[in-house]
């Protein structure tokens, strides 16, 4: 029997991303073995889910690091010492090094809520209500080492309303986050897509549109 994908994640916050990913994976949707769930804050939320779920955790203080570079070598060092063959960061608020990174560029996606190339960075909903857009949306893309800025793989979209306010829509996106997020990955571990080239490939071409997440999945 050949081993399943092992997967890390990387969370600072509540981590209902990575419950998403538990839920997929529980429901036999996503055939991976998560190996470690680690975070840059101690009290966050996907620490606590991760040990309920018996995974194993890292809680590593950036401020116990002379520089971003050495906290980013310890934790990948780490990351690799799990066994991972993948890492998803799911809501992780920090820009990973370059020289940290190196190694694993093309195993790494994140989860970002605004339609990249739009809005990098913080405050995505903020932006996209004040811009005036009529739609708004989630990227998971391949992470390089410039913030929020590696090939988008595939996007959610969602239709700005009338009664929308900062708060409302990333409470009306977040449900679709909860699907994206298990939905590349499992193609990912599935082998359909993969990083060649600087570029995502899917089904052995380039992406030069990302995925739509459409009623039945990925499109
Ligand atoms: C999500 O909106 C994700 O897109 C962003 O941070 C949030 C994390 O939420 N990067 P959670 O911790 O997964 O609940």
């Amino acid at each position: 029997m050949t081993s399943s994908p092992r997967i890390a994640v990387l969370a600072s916050g509540r981590g209902s991303n990575l419950a998403a990913l538990l839920a997929a994976r529980a429901r036999g949707e996503l055939p991976v073995e998560f190996v470690l769930v680690g975070s840059d804050k101690a009290g966050a939320g996907a620490l606590r889910l991760a040990e309920a779920a018996g995974i194993p955790t890292l809680a590593l203080d950036p401020r116990s690091y002379p520089d971003r570079r050495a906290f980013d070598l310890d934790l990948f060092a780490r990351i690799k010492a799990s066994g991972a063959d993948w890492l998803v960061l799911a809501g992780f608020m920090r820009v990973i090094d370059a020289e940290a990174l190196r190694p694993w560029v093309g195993r790494v996606i994140n989860i970002h809520p605004s339609l990249l190339p739009k809005y990098r960075g913080l405050h995505t909903h903020r932006r996209a209500l004040e811009a005036g857009d009529a739609e708004h949306g989630a990227s998971v893309h391949f992470v390089t080492a410039e913030l929020d800025g590696g090939p988008v793989i595939a996007q959610a979209r969602l239709p700005i309303e009338a009664g929308d306010d900062e708060q409302r829509l990333a409470q009306r996106l977040l449900p679709l986050e909860h699907r994206l997020l298990p939905a590349v990955l499992g193609l990912l571990v599935g082998g359909r897509l993969q990083w060649r080239d600087d570029a995502a490939h899917y089904a052995g071409r380039v992406l030069s549109t990302p995925l739509l997440l459409g009623a039945h999945g990925l499109e």
